[in-house]
């Protein structure tokens, strides 16, 4: 399932940051060597992440 149409993020890419140490959703879109668009895949993003992460409120223009 696809997690963000800005960057053609999957799930299990998601998944893939986390597990190699994403600890917030700004990591996990560096992992992949992007960063939001739009924003509106941040919360998901976010809530997926075990300790979650209040910094990634700004969202990319
Ligand atoms: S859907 Fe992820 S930034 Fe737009």
């Amino acid at each position: 399932m696809i997690i963000c149409f800005c960057n053609n993020l999957r799930e299990k890419d998601m998944a893939t940051a986390i597990a190699e140490g994403a600890q917030c959703a700004g990591d996990v879109y560096k992992h992949h060597g992007c960063k939001p668009q739009c924003g509106k895949c941040v919360p998901y993003v976010r809530d997926a992440i075990p300790s979650g992460c209040a910094a990634m409120t700004q969202v990319a223009q």
